[in-house]
């Protein structure tokens, strides 16, 4: 069961969580109608909207490190179903973000606390769910689910619906059973697509074929195959065939 704390405005969920993680337990949710200093990959900021689902699930129990970095995927693959069971059909751009009609409506930024070795893990997602507009800077890149549906769809019941498979695809998963992975490989946005990407600093033009069995990105560089793993890349822009 999940304990939901519910906060009118923070600075960022998942900054409160790094936070508070110690007085805090495991799986427990928090999530905020407003955030004063939203926090996106790579340093980026997410903008704030009182019309998304803002949360952050704490995760500090059973912890391998060398997972972490697939946990991205997982709740990706959540969102994904979550969405599946609104009507919503969904793709997922490796390794963070939950695409609708080719826009972005999930962003995920997953962090660890680490005090000499992980303590905890923040799982935090921004979906776009009633937005009717979105900032200039982003206004042709995004979606919210009521702009698909043509009507409001209520925050509770989809961070209801997101963890009800969480739970199972996390269980499966501190099982070793990945069973995310299928899902994600059937439903990965950038498969085929060709795409700039930073690889250490060095811009590199390639052709992605598929997400592989371990959930690394499998691209092509001018004829030579790269596995990607999450934490070192960072896709700049995505080319449609
Ligand atoms: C990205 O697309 O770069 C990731 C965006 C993640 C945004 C969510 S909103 C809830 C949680 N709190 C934050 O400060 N960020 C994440």
């Amino acid at each position: 069961m999940h304990k939901v704390y519910e906060f009118e405005t923070l600075d960022s969920t998942n900054t409160y969580l790094k936070e508070n993680w110690d007085k805090l337990q495991d799986e427990d949710v928090v999530t905020a109608l407003h955030q004063t200093s939203g926090r996106g990959r790579l340093g980026r900021t997410w903008n704030d909207s009182s019309s998304s689902l803002l949360f952050s699930l704490l995760l500090k129990d059973s912890l391998d490190p060398e997972k972490i970095g697939l946990i991205p995927l997982l709740t990706g693959v959540s969102v994904l179903l979550a969405f599946q069971d609104h009507g919503i059909p969904a793709k997922i751009k490796w390794p963070n973000d939950v695409l609708v009609h080719d826009r972005k409506a999930c962003g995920i930024l997953v962090e660890a606390v680490t005090e000499e070795k992980v303590k905890a893990v923040v799982d935090g997602v921004g979906i776009n769910l009633n937005n009717s507009s979105f900032d200039p800077s982003i206004k042709d890149k995004a979606i919210s689910l009521s702009q698909v549906l043509g009507k409001p769809l209520d925050r509770k019941e989809m961070l209801a619906s997101f963890l009800l498979h969480f739970d199972s695809l996390y269980q499966d998963f501190q099982k070793e059973n990945n069973s995310f992975l299928p899902i994600l490989k059937e439903n990965s946005y950038l498969d085929g697509k060709e795409a700039t990407l930073d690889y250490y600093g060095e811009n590199k033009h390639v052709r992605v074929l598929s997400v592989l069995d371990d959930g690394r990105l499998l691209v092509d560089d001018s004829g030579k195959k790269l596995a990607l793993s999450a934490g070192e890349v960072s896709l700049h822009s995505v080319y449609t065939e």
